[in-house]
């Protein structure tokens, strides 16, 4: 599987994205997360080709802490465009009905500020609530910021398809679209992902790893009482959406005896498996140490046999998962996620 994945545009990032929400404020529920150890995480990252970070304006931290490492970087005689910064534009739910194209703009030269740098590769925007009118204008802003340079790529991040269609019809140019995909969560082929492929939109999923359950350490493991961080909170219930820990455990012991024969992990074949679908760009994984740097080579070198996708194919065929559009069940006032969102994160920076 190729390294880098390249838009019609001419765009072009690592398939394998090192996520940056694990190193953010409050994302930790007991452990510490060792600054220095993921600086050398990603200095080996990037000399292997993994060059490209995600991260947000509400990941508490973050855009200063990749500023560090570009400092890091370019002290040590590297180039601003051997990297890629992703980050995202969320504007607080308390604030969507007021907001105005110059709190865009401010935002915007927020994310540049704490970077350290003159343009952002990437901003995906997110929007809490459809009913609140704004999306649009807000999206307008953006685009007039790329048009003077500010942001290279513009993006969406847990947009439907029927708004995303409605903004790239008024003229909107979207690149890519960060997502939920993984073996748990397919919501993106109920239409999500043939509209991508039509208008040449490249998906970037979070979640192949759904925060780390879907790895050999939770293999017969019991259903865990407590929680190390926020992704495992967010990810535990839609195992539920999914069909429950024992749905679970079957398929990590299908993952098992596959990675067995691969000679690889149960995670190398989670994120896999989705590189290798239609209309992915990439896909997310949230880096907050050096141990899994191997992995993600041994991801890109594996290539599963049809019949072994067929197997996991069928096996699913039978837990269809959450429905609905993507980030549909997140967005329910009624729904048991939403309870675990924090919806006004920029309120504090
Ligand atoms: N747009 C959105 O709404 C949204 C939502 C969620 C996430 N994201 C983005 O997606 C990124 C990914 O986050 P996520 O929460 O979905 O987490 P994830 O990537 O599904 O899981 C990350 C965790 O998996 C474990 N891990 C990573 N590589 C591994 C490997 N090769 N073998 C075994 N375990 C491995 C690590 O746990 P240990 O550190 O414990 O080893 C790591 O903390 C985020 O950082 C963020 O950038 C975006």
């Amino acid at each position: 599987m190729n390294t880098r994945y390249t838009l019609k545009n001419g765009y072009s990032f690592s398939r394998i994205i090192n996520g940056g929400w694990q190193l953010s404020e409050g994302h930790a529920l007991k452990s510490t997360i060792e600054k220095q150890d993921v600086l050398k995480a990603f200095h080996e990252l990037v000399s292997r080709g993994f060059t490209t970070f995600d991260c947000a304006d509400i990941y508490t931290g973050v855009e200063e802490f990749y500023g560090v490492f570009l400092k890091e970087h370019l002290a040590a005689g590297g180039k601003r465009e051997d990297i890629q910064f992703h980050t995202k534009y969320v504007p607080d739910r308390s604030v969507l009905a007021e907001l105005k194209p110059k709190d865009v703009r401010e935002a915007v030269h927020r994310s540049l500020r704490k970077l350290g740098v003159e343009q952002v590769d990437m901003i995906q925007f997110h929007w809490w609530e459809y009913d609140i009118p704004g999306y649009l204008e807000a999206l307008h802003e953006l685009q007039k910021l790329k048009e003077e340079g500010k942001i290279s790529q513009v993006s969406l991040t847990n947009f439907d398809t029927p708004r995303t269609r409605e903004i790239v019809e008024s003229g909107i140019s979207i690149s890519t679209m960060q997502a939920q995909y993984s073996l748990l969560d397919r919501r993106v082929e109920n239409a999500m992902q043939a509209y991508c492929e039509e208008q040449d939109i490249a998906l970037l999923c979070y979640g192949t790893l759904a925060g780390g359950f879907l790895t050999d350490r939770w293999l017969g493991q019991p259903d865990p009482a407590d929680w190390d961080n926020r992704s495992l909170v967010k990810y535990r219930i839609i195992i539920d959406d999914f069909g429950g820990w024992e749905a679970f455990q079957e398929l990590l012991n299908i993952l098992k005896e596959m990675s067995g024969r691969y000679g690889c992990r149960i995670a190398n074949i989670s994120t896999a498996y989705i590189l290798q679908k239609e209309a992915v760009g990439g896909a997310i994984i949230g880096t907050r140490s050096s141990r899994h740097v191997d992995a993600n080579g041994q991801t890109l070198a594996l290539k599963l046999e049809r019949e072994d996708v067929t197997k996991i194919d069928s096996f699913l065929a039978r837990h269809p998962g959450p429905k609905g559009e993507p980030f549909e069940l997140e967005r329910a006032e009624d729904g048991p996620h939403i309870k675990v969102m924090l919806r006004n994160l920029n309120e504090k920076s």
